[in-house]
């Protein structure tokens, strides 16, 4: 079989994706499939895309454009089939705040939030510290800002003409307490690790760097909390639609016991220290026979 691999594209976390495809590229080739890497930053992809004559597109991209639906919907025009995510469920799940309402009516807790002009949102606290303000649809933390209790004033930078996302900001209650997430695969959640971060906050660099933060798989927590992550991930793939790999990530404070699900992840990293596929390779499936898996399920 032949596969194009989407990488790179032009998100902010093009790095991370072009790290994704590389490992993804190397699986694949080493199960016998012949690749194509095309890179969507390149003002021809498509016609590359066609002239590959792929029979499955790999889609190794993440952020805006990739992980939208965007991407997804140019696939079904050239009518290819591709892994992960359709259309809608990609758009829906990267827009957090308007996917927290799907996820509420399927039963699953997330925290309160609200969407807002950066502007209006530098200008006094639009909620009681602590909590977080991000852009509404990125990844890989890129933008999130912790804002904490007894904080003065919000973050300047939301304000500033250095801030180079959305003009409409998330502003979201910070959930206390200790990091977990779980990946699922078609139907099967897979298991939970806690992510204990060697900064304060599992951001970027947290995220990427050898090193950067543990990651405690099976999570050392509670049984009613394991199980109830478990289920709220494989809801929250069903509720939305996704298909494939996906990763939910939560907050689970142990102080009331709470388990919010702040995220799904519908292009989940693929990189060396990413956790998807730590997490498939924990149930025996080891990273070629992911993506392979992933190849084999993809859908038109
Ligand atoms: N946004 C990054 C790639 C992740 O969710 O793993
Ligand atoms: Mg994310």
């Amino acid at each position: 079989k032949h596969v194009a691999v989407l990488l790179g594209g032009r998100s902010p976390e093009r790095d991370v994706s072009l790290v994704s495809g590389k490992k993804v590229i190397e699986a694949l080739e080493s199960q016998g499939y012949q690749v194509s890497a095309i890179d969507p930053q390149e003002a021809d992809w498509m016609e590359q895309l066609k002239a590959a004559k792929s029979d499955v597109v790999f889609n190794a991209l993440h952020g805006d454009w990739g992980e939208d639906g965007r991407v997804q919907g140019v696939l079904d025009y050239l009518g290819f089939a591709y892994t992960h995510s359709g259309v809608a469920a990609s758009a829906l799940a990267m827009d957090k705040q308007r996917a927290k309402a799907v996820l509420r009516e399927a039963g699953i807790q997330c925290p309160e939030g609200q969407l807002i002009s950066r502007f209006d949102a530098a200008r006094e606290h639009v909620m009681a510290p602590p909590y977080v303000a991000k852009p509404n649809a990125q990844g890989s933390s890129v933008g999130v800002v912790i804002v904490p209790e007894g904080a003065n004033r919000p973050p300047a930078i939301l304000g500033s003409e250095d801030w180079p996302y959305d003009e409409e900001v998330l502003i979201e209650r910070f959930i206390p307490g200790r990091e977990l997430t779980v990946a699922v695969m078609g139907d099967r959640a897979l298991t939970v690790t806690e992510i204990v971060p060697k900064t304060a906050f599992y951001d970027y660099d947290a995220k990427y760097a050898e090193g950067g933060s543990a990651h405690q798989l099976p999570a050392d927590v509670p049984q009613a909390v394991f199980d109830q992550c478990m289920r709220d991930a494989l809801t929250a793939h069903q509720a939305l639609g996704c298909e494939g790999l996906t990763r939910s990530d939560f907050r689970y404070d142990p102080v009331t016991s709470g388990v919010w699900l702040l995220e799904i992840n519908t292009q989940p990293g693929m990189t060396p220290t990413s956790l998807a596929p730590e997490q498939a390779a924990h149930c025996g499936v080891g990273f070629p026979d992911l993506v392979a898996w992933m190849v084999e399920n993809a859908a038109c």
